[in-house]
């Protein structure tokens, strides 16, 4: 295929015109474009392109806005997350870094690649090109700014300390944490999610590469849901313990409720992140062997909600409201008052924007199980108002904590959108 496509991009003035990337996927049907191309139908073969930039263009997120994407935007399938560590001490190369990383972006979520794919045989190639004639595959790329950015080691590393909001700082140490080390923390962060795990994957590893010099890896964990390939009804994913996880979350179409609960508003601190919001991420594992040997009954209780329907207790649908009142004959609440479901409710004033991926990373060789859980990515306006609460009271007695350990932790302030011409930071940097 590789061979056929230089055959048109030399030979042909549609070729020329067209992307590399459509091209492959024009000779990805048998080779058919190809042929059409080479032997000038132009017509045929423009209508074989239109068919595939159309497929294309519902596949593309918009990188530029007021918000970045990736947060409200529809979840995809596949999560590749990733912390960095600034290694310079210049603000300059910072600021250069995200205005490389913002044009990489914008590329990189229209499908294109970073650079010419192969433009000087002599130098290596500007774009690593795995992801070649991948469509964009609805790829978002969402960045964010770690405490450890403005502060480390009591130092204000690059003349940022004042501009440090006061919600961002390290999470507390919550009971039952067993953080590790190398899950946890980071300068920097980007979440790059999409419908194909190469095309996110390809995203990090090219931004990563532009930051050659100024920023390096601390910990990157991929995470999964159900592809829509697999579930064409699009119905709420099952975590790893067979449960449907995502089903109540403020509603991300509604504009208002977002500005409550998501997106930092005018005067709740620094106005360079008006429009940007919070992220809370836990690496949180799951004992599934454990969880495979309990009872069905006790996996139900431990949720509050059934597995089959996903209905909270004493409901049938998996939308149908909290009861939280009911009380059965002994007495005792229907939902069980150390259940996930009551305790993550709460009385309902605290909400986050769940946006969570299993993971599964082979075996833990600590104790020959399964290394698998939930990356537990979550969104908010305040995490002092929303996750802090939220998982105090989760941390104290949650019945999910008998199987389940969090091993990462790390926050961030996801920075707001862009226009074409901007670059994301540009408010904290100017
Ligand atoms: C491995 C860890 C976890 C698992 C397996 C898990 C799973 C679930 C499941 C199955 C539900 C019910 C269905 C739904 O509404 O999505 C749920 C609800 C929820 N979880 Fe978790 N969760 C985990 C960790 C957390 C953490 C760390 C937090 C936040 C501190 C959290 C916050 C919530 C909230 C806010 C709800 C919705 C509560 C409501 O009905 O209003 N979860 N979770």
């Amino acid at each position: 295929m590789e061979k056929n496509t230089n055959i048109i991009d030399k030979s042909s003035d549609i070729g020329k015109k067209i992307s590399r990337r459509d091209i492959l996927k024009t000779a990805g049907v048998g080779g058919v474009g190809v042929i059409l191309g080479a032997s000038g139908l132009g017509g045929l073969l423009s209508i074989t392109e239109s068919k595939a930039t159309t497929k294309e263009a519902h596949e593309i997120v918009p990188f530029y806005g007021k918000q970045q994407s990736g947060i409200t935007t529809k979840t995809q399938n596949h999560v590749y997350f990733v912390s960095l560590d600034v290694t310079t001490s210049k603000k300059e190369d910072l600021v250069q870094l995200f205005k490389d990383w913002t044009k990489a972006s914008a590329l990189l979520s229209e499908g294109k690649a970073v650079g010419d794919l192969s433009s000087n045989e002599f130098l290596p190639p500007k774009d690593t090109g795995e992801a070649a004639g991948l469509s964009a595959s609805n790829l978002t790329v969402t960045f964010g700014v770690g405490p450890s950015l403005f502060v480390k080691d009591s130092q204000d590393r690059f003349g940022l300390k004042h501009k440090q909001p006061s919600e961002l700082v390290d999470l507390p140490k919550f009971p039952l944490d067993a953080l590790e080390d190398e899950w946890t923390g980071g300068d920097l962060c980007i979440q790059a999610c999409a419908d194909d795990l190469q095309v996110a994957f390809h995203a990090v590893r090219n931004l990563i590469r532009i930051a050659r010099g100024k920023a390096i890896l601390r910990w990157a964990q991929t995470g999964f849901q159900r592809t829509k390939q697999a579930d064409s009804k699009n119905e709420t994913p099952r975590n790893l313990f067979g449960f449907k996880d995502g089903s109540i979350n403020p509603d991300v179409n509604d504009e208002k409720e977002m500005n409550k609960q998501v997106w930092v508003q005018p005067g709740d601190g620094p106005d360079w992140l008006v429009n940007g919001s919070y992220l809370v991420v836990r690496r949180i594992q799951m004992f599934i062997e454990v969880w495979d040997r309990s009872t069905l009954k006790e996996q139900e209780n431990t949720f509050g909600r059934y597995r089959d329907s996903g209905a909270p207790f004493g409901k049938k649908n998996e939308f149908d409201p909290l009861d939280l009142k009911h009380k059965n004959d002994k007495g005792e609440y229907s939902l069980p008052v150390n259940s996930h479901t009551r305790l993550s409710h709460g009385d309902g004033s605290q909400q986050i924007l769940r946006r969570a991926y299993s993971y599964s990373d082979g075996m833990d060789l600590k104790t020959g199980s399964f290394d698998a859980g939930l990356l537990f990515l979550c969104f908010q306006r305040s995490p002092s108002k929303q996750f802090i609460p939220i998982q105090n009271r989760l941390a104290k007695m949650d019945k999910l904590n008998e199987y389940t350990s969090h091993k990462g932790s790390a926050i961030f302030a996801c920075l707001p959108g862009t226009k074409p011409g901007g670059f994301i930071g540009e408010t904290l940097f100017n």
